[in-house]
């Protein structure tokens, strides 16, 4: 392979892993992040889910919820102010929280 060519496939590479990087993906933070406790599908069954009595993420109940309520769920813990949550202050930008929010929108049943 030329020098050139190669050096081309980097710099695509690299473009193409920096965009996937940047662009908040809702779904693929929520299994980094939230399926431990929430499972992949929001469900809540998981055994930390189980013993913390999670609400599954898919039902009215949740979804009822304004976006800004469950921006702030997710953010600062809402008005509970879970320390489970925060995820401010662990890393998560607002663009990852909107993201979120957008991604259990689409998980609604
Ligand atoms: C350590 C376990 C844990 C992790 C990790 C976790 N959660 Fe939760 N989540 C909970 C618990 C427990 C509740 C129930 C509210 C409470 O009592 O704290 C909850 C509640 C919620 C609610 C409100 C549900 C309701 O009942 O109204 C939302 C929305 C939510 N979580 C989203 C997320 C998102 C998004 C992430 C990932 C960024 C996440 N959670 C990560 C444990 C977790």
């Amino acid at each position: 392979m030329k020098k050139a060519t190669f050096l081309v496939l980097v710099l695509i590479a690299m473009f193409a892993f920096s965009t996937a990087v940047m662009a908040a993906d809702g779904a693929a933070i929520f299994k980094a992040k939230c399926a431990g406790c929430h499972a992949a599908d929001g469900s809540g069954q998981t055994s930390m889910g189980q013993k913390m009595k999670i609400r599954d993420l898919r039902t009215a109940d949740v979804q009822k919820q304004t976006d800004a309520e469950l921006t702030a769920m997710i953010a600062t813990g809402g008005k509970a102010n879970k320390p489970t949550h925060s995820f401010k202050s662990k890393g998560l930008t607002d663009a990852d929280v909107t993201a979120l929010v957008t991604y259990l929108r689409s998980i609604k049943k």
